[in-house]
């Protein structure tokens, strides 16, 4: 069935994993990840950006993420992603959403507030949980100094005080990644410290990470070998994410991998078989691509596997 993610992050805080949060944009993309979410019976979060639902139409997504959801018979969350106005949200409230992302992690704390607070009562009103973002994602070393770092990331006093003062059901928080495929220029980092601060002082709350890909460094050499020009991308390390999910983390969000998996796939197809032109030759082993990536994020990094 399509439900809120109240119950899903209940169990994955108690259970020490996280809920992988996919961006879907197309079908393939959608078929793949709900193919993994099935073969490990994982609950699933399928999320739309604005970008999205724009390039797609808001009704494609919807009615695939309900094809999805019939298809598969798996507890699936329908997101909307960094949602930047009362209205985007409204907008997906109506329409069906079972969460929504109000992302005012821009504008000055009062104003965040303010602005979460005002989705929060609507989509509380509808049955939607709502999750919100404090702190400026940004990589450890763009963050020169000490002070800068304490600018941008989320501060644990003032998470405390968001979520009692807004309602929020889930809060995403800065703590070194971001998003893309250029995370960091030197050693990965994340502020672990921070994520066990912000933890402890809000406890059995369910916190997001955003910016979580790994961009598996397979899939950039393949990019890299048929005609991509990526070099340098880099992600998160999977012991890091691992290590995030067994804490207060709840909610993993992943885009990035996603693209590089099915983008390695389509370039070396192409390049294998240029006498192909049937877009299903090489929109199959993409959305295959995806498939295998999805499995092993379930099991080896989220640890969300038979948790359905
Ligand atoms: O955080 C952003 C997501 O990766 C969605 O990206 O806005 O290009 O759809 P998009
Ligand atoms: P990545 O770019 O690391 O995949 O992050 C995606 C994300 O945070 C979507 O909201
Ligand atoms: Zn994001
Ligand atoms: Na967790």
């Amino acid at each position: 069935p399509l439900v809120t993610s109240k119950e899903m992050f209940k169990k994955a805080y108690k259970g020490g994993y996280a809920i992988g949060a996919f961006n879907v944009n197309n079908m393939e993309i959608i078929q793949g990840i709900v193919e993994a979410g099935k073969e490990e019976n994982a609950p699933l979060i399928l999320q739309v950006s604005a970008g999205a639902r724009k390039y797609a139409q808001p009704v494609y997504l919807k009615k695939l993420v309900e094809a999805a959801v019939e298809y598969s018979g798996l507890p699936i969350v329908l997101h909307l992603d960094h949602g930047d106005s009362f209205e985007i949200c409204k907008a997906c409230v109506d329409d069906g959403f079972t969460s929504v992302m109000i992302d005012g992690s821009k504008y000055p704390f009062e104003e965040n507030i303010a602005l979460t607070k005002k989705v929060v009562d609507y989509a509380h009103s509808k049955g939607v949980v709502v999750e919100a973002e404090l702190g400026r994602l940004s990589g450890i070393e763009d963050a020169v100094s000490v002070s800068e770092r304490d600018a941008a990331f989320t501060d644990p006093d003032e998470a405390v005080e968001f979520v009692e003062r807004t309602g929020v059901d889930s809060l995403a928080i800065a703590i070194g990644t971001s998003h893309g495929a250029y995370k960091f220029k030197g050693e990965p980092r994340l502020d672990f410290e921070r994520l066990e601060k912000i933890s402890s002082m809000l406890p059995n709350f369910p916190l997001v990470l955003h910016g979580a890909s790994s961009v598996p460094q397979e899939f950039v050499e393949i990019c890299n070998k048929y005609g991509g020009q990526i070099p340098g991308a880099k992600g998160v390390p999977e012991d890091m994410l691992r290590k995030a999910a067994e804490m207060g983390v709840c909610k993993i969000n992943i885009d990035t991998d996603l693209r590089l998996a099915m983008t390695a796939s389509i370039r070396k197809y192409l390049a294998e078989n240029p006498s192909h032109f049937d877009p299903r030759q090489y929109l199959g082993p993409g959305r295959e691509a995806i498939k295998q990536m999805v499995i092993h994020k379930m099991r080896d990094v989220l640890g969300c596997s038979g948790k359905a």
